[in-house]
């Protein structure tokens, strides 16, 4: 494969396929942004095999491991929030419901070998944003989708928060058996803490805010959050978390803006608050190390530790999802940081739908940079290009409900 120096794709020859037409996005217009959304969505979707006769539904195929299917079903979830287009909301809710567990907690005994925090509670946070969306829940269901993310919580604010080395934290994986065991981990942590935030809001109950600051100040205080506000990938509980593994993975500033966002809406009526200072510092800290990797790409997200280098693995493919959903949620919570983000959102949203370039418009690649399709495509790849691309629409939405007393 080569690529030409005006950035299209030019596929070798012998694969006998051309760069098509990419999507047009025109970022101001309403019904630009739906249809791209609409064209992605539907490239995403046929990676989803579990509603299939005899497949499980809520299920990947292979490689795709659970927790990105459920990390998938949120981005889905705000695809319906935003776009209003309801074709998928079937097939959506059958695959949140399938995955609830028989404790109501998506601990699905099958995927013991491959359910730690992280994977447990991105399926949490996808309950919770139908919960804050109004998701519809099918008649059938024995649950609601607020009782599913109280349950992750539940679990993750009991013995798993450990004490026993460096004054806290949750590890990485919780079964003894998991590589990662002895690891104390931000996406774990950090997902832990945005659960929390968003029901603290949702519920009203300090119960939550109360976990979420413990988690924050935790982190904080073993220097996975450091004075950059730049967020570190984990660090090792065998040593007393005496080192930090300093890779930077933006799915973990996105967790700490939402979360921070949301604590700095509850607490403060105006954008004076610590909260509202950390979320302004997370936000900063992201564009400095996700955005702009070249002088000719300015706003443009990437995958700083792998994407140049081409050494990205199937999930760190679909990080950029995580952060471009995140941020633009966090303008509605925090609306002081909404200029900055949409900005980044904008500016990559374009890269992202210039990308969408594939064997056909619903094949979106990896390096918005390169300014059209970089040859490669994946489940990951149409997530990053539909959360980002979808989230413009968040000026004619509504914030995600709260519910005091629930
Ligand atoms: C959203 O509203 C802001 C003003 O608050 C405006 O600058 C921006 O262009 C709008 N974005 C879209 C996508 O309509
Ligand atoms: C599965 O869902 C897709 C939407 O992604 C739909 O097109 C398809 O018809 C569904 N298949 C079955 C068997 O329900
Ligand atoms: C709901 O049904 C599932 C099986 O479909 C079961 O595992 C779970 O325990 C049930 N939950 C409640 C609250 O009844
Ligand atoms: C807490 O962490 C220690 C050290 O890694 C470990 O030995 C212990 O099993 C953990 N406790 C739980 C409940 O996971
Ligand atoms: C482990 O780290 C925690 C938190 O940093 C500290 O409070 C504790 O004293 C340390 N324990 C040991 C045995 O060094
Ligand atoms: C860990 O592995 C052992 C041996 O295979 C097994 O008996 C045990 O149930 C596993 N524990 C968990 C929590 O999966
Ligand atoms: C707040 O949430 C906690 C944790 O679920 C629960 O134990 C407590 O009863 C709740 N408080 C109120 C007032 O609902
Ligand atoms: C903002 O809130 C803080 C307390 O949260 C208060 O001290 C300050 O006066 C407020 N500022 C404005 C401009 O309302
Ligand atoms: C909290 O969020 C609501 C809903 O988006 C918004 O109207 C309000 O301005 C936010 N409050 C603060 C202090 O940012
Ligand atoms: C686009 O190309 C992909 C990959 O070859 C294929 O699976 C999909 O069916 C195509 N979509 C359309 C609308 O032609
Ligand atoms: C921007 O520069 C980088 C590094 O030289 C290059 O890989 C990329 O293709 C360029 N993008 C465009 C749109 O020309």
């Amino acid at each position: 494969m080569l690529l030409s120096n005006n950035g299209a794709v030019l596929l070798a020859a012998t694969t006998g396929i051309a760069a098509v037409q990419a999507i047009t996005l025109e970022v101001t217009n309403d019904d630009s942004i739906r249809s791209a959304a609409s064209t992605i969505a539907y490239g995403m979707m046929t990676y989803y095999t579990g509603n299939q006769t005899g497949k499980e539904p809520g299920l990947l195929p292979a490689p795709y491991y659970w927790w990105e299917a459920g990390a998938m079903w949120g981005g889905m979830v705000e695809y319906w929030h935003y776009t209003r287009d309801n074709s998928y909301n079937d097939v959506v809710a059958q695959a949140i419901l399938a995955q609830e567990s028989p404790t109501d907690d998506f601990m699905m005994p099958e995927e013991a070998d491959q359910l730690g925090n992280d994977d447990q509670v991105f399926w949490g946070l996808t309950a919770m944003t139908a919960a804050e969306r109004s998701f519809p829940l099918p008649s059938s269901a024995n649950v609601t989708y607020i009782q599913l993310a109280k349950g992750v919580f539940n679990d993750m604010a009991g013995p798993r928060w450990n004490t026993s080395t460096c004054n806290g934290g949750l590890q990485w994986q919780f079964n003894p058996n998991n590589t990662g065991f002895y690891y104390k981990s931000s996406i774990a942590n950090g997902g832990f803490f945005q659960l929390a935030a968003r029901l603290a809001r949702y519920t009203g109950n300090s119960t939550y805010s109360d976990w979420a600051e413990k988690t924050y100040d935790w982190m904080a205080r073993i220097g996975l959050l450091d004075s950059n506000y730049y967020v570190y990938d984990g660090t090792d509980d065998s040593i007393n978390c005496t080192a930090i593994d300093h890779d930077q993975w933006s799915y973990n500033a996105g967790t700490m803006l939402l979360g921070t966002a949301v604590l700095a809406n509850i607490s403060s009526p105006n954008s004076t608050s610590i909260w509202a200072t950390r979320a302004q510092g997370i936000l900063d800290g992201a564009q400095e190390i996700f955005f702009s990797p070249y002088p000719n790409a300015t706003n443009v997200m990437f995958e700083f530790m792998c994407e140049e280098a081409s050494t990205c693995d199937n999930d760190q493919f679909s990080f950029k999802a995580y952060l471009g959903r995140w941020m633009v949620a966090a303008t509605q919570m925090l609306p002081s940081l909404k200029p900055q983000a949409m900005d980044l959102v904008t500016s990559s949203a374009q890269a992202a739908a210039a990308s969408c370039s594939g064997m056909n418009a619903s094949v979106c690649g990896t390096k918005w940079y390169v300014g059209g399709w970089d040859g490669t495509k994946g489940l990951g790849q149409q997530m990053t290009a539909l959360d980002t691309i979808q989230a413009l629409l968040v000026n004619g939405t509504e914030p995600p409900l709260v519910v005091p007393g629930s």
